[in-house]
């Protein structure tokens, strides 16, 4: 059984008391191989669930209050089921509000609950803390209202959520990650059709290392929705002639040529990179069925060149990490991830190659961007689980 961290049992007795009996949910963060930006194109996404993640000890109140307490903020929230709305002091909130809000839409009597929220899934760097905390309130609500919701359901509340009160469009990968994720696999999924398999992932003598490049980009969010408009108007332009496309997963680099480009170069180049990435998703996991991890990783670094030249989502900081492994050969692959404007690379890389990278890279990087480089080294983890409960 997995551990949680005690401190969030501490507090919620210390806040809460020792009458209820809470339920404990842990749902972890995610990483994505390959497979950027093309998940609201109804493409396919590579992503796992990682060794970090969000912790949510929560239990039922016998009246309609909702009291939550954020134990790495050391701030607390009030409000009452009837009267929740997206807030805008403070974010954190709304992750665990927006998929309450979800409850309501299905027209039970929901009681109001208690819960403290700890993560160790860093915020802002593209490792979907939030899609973390809005699963493991979906699934912890699920089992104490016994809504008996699949997990599928829960993870279309959890990603509405993000939608309502985060205001961020967001595709559903981030959310099908953290919930359905299974140690050491990957999921190829088809977000258009929602159909995934489970890919083995081992890697032999190379782990996964993500560099932080410590960017939150205040825009993200809304440059996030921009990149979703510019892919609707390229699949109306392309509709026009081919009223059977209704998303860039069913446009060819053909069509661009022929009823976007000459049109408008900017909207041809976003969809071009959607088009594209689509494809070097389903190649890249020929190379991981053949074990050919140096074919994945080429299509990692051509990914990164699409992110940061055409689809526009990069930023300095990203490209000058990447720039910085592209000729060590201890290093097979390496990306920005993610959302972008920020957050993390995801490289693949020797194991025994790690600590001398860092030792380079950290204080380049520190000079070049006055910002300090974090790095985590993460595997593949399992998905949304209730780790303990005393109910
Ligand atoms: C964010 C979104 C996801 C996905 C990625 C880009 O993480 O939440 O839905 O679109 O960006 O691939």
């Amino acid at each position: 059984m997995s551990t949680y961290p005690k401190e969030i049992l501490q507090t919620y007795t210390t806040v809460f008391g020792t009458t209820t009996k809470p339920v404990i949910v842990r749902s972890p963060g995610r990483i994505n191989i390959i497979g950027e930006h093309t998940d609201y194109n109804e493409g396919f996404v590579l992503p796992g669930a990682i060794d970090k993640a969000a912790y949510l000890i929560v239990a039922l109140r016998d009246d309609d209050e909702i009291h939550l307490v954020a134990q790495d903020l050391n701030e607390e929230y009030r409000t009452y089921v009837n009267d929740i709305a997206p807030t805008i002091n403070t974010s954190w909130p709304n992750y665990i509000l927006g998929a309450v809000a979800q409850f309501k839409k299905l027209g039970i009597a929901l009681k109001g609950f208690n819960a403290v929220l700890q993560s160790d899934v860093p915020i802002g760097a593209g490792l979907s803390s939030s899609a973390a905390v809005e699963c493991a309130t979906v699934f912890a609500l699920n089992h104490l209202y016994n809504t008996q919701l699949d997990r599928i359901a829960m993870v279309k509340m959890a990603q509405r959520a993000e939608h309502e009160y985060a205001g961020v469009m967001c595709g559903i990968m981030d959310q099908f990650a953290s919930m359905m994720g299974k140690q050491d696999h990957l999921i190829k999924l088809d977000c258009k059709t929602l159909e995934y398999t489970y890919v083995p992932f081992k890697l032999e003598g190379m782990k996964l290392l993500l560099l932080n490049t410590n960017v939150k980009h205040s825009l993200a969010s809304s440059a996030y929705n921009d990149r979703r408009n510019e892919c609707s108007t390229a699949v109306a332009m392309v509709a026009k002639h081919q009223p059977n496309v209704s998303s860039l997963r069913d446009v060819s680099e053909a069509m661009l040529d022929a009823y976007v480009k000459p049109y408008d170069t900017l909207i041809d180049m976003r969809s071009r990179f959607v088009v594209q990435e689509i494809q070097r998703l389903v190649d890249a996991c020929n190379h991981l069925n053949h074990n050919d991890i140096a074919a994945l990783g080429s299509k990692m670094f051509a990914t990164h060149y699409g992110l940061s030249n055409m689809y526009a989502v990069s930023c300095k900081e990203l490209d000058w990490l990447v720039d910085h492994v592209k000729d060590n050969t201890n290093v097979i692959g390496a990306r920005m991830m993610g959302g972008g404007f920020g957050g993390c690379t995801i490289n693949i890389i020797k194991e025994e190659a790690i600590v001398p990278l860092l030792e380079a890279l950290q204080p380049a990087y520190e000079s070049a961007m006055q910002l300090p480089l974090t790095s985590y080294v993460v595997s593949i983890d399992q998905g949304t689980s209730l780790i303990e409960t005393y109910v």
